[in-house]
């Protein structure tokens, strides 16, 4: 047994560096760390967008005609689905946001699920 010992370790070793390397906050702890019940606009999704989306979005910028900036402007292209499947990364739309960053899935389940309640503007 003893002889296996070192052995063991090693193993034992490479497994939790292993377990710990592509784990993030939100993987380990999804319930704790991401609360998609009675999402509101204001201290939900704003926050988001203003991160994520407005420096192209914005009025002034308006990156290929798409104000999201001011909840009537972001509430039409809600209403007409191209929010959902540029989040979702559906085929036909294009990926948002782009670059080759994406929003975490805690980020897109909020948009969603506030989408889901009829996207008030709570
Ligand atoms: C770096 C600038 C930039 C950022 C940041 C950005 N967008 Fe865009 N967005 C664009 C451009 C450019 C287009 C037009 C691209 C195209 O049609 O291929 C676009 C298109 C879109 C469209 C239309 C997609 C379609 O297929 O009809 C939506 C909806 C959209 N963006 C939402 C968002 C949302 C939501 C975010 C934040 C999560 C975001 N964008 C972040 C530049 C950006």
């Amino acid at each position: 047994m003893s002889k296996f010992y070192p052995f063991l370790v090693l193993v034992f070793s490479l497994l939790l560096l292993a377990g710990c390397e592509y784990d993030t906050e939100e993987d380990l702890f999804p319930n704790s760390k991401c609360d998609t019940e009675n999402v509101s606009y204001l201290s939900d999704i704003l926050p988001i967008l203003e991160l994520n989306c407005i420096v192209c979005h914005s009025q002034s910028v308006a990156e290929a005609g798409i104000v999201l900036e001011g909840y009537d402007n972001l509430k039409f292209w809600v209403d007409n689905g191209r929010v959902q499947g540029s989040i979702k990364h559906e085929v036909g739309f294009s990926p948002m946001p782009p670059l080759g960053y994406e929003l975490s899935d805690c980020e897109v389940n909020k948009i969603l699920s506030w989408i889901e309640l009829g996207a008030p503007e709570n």
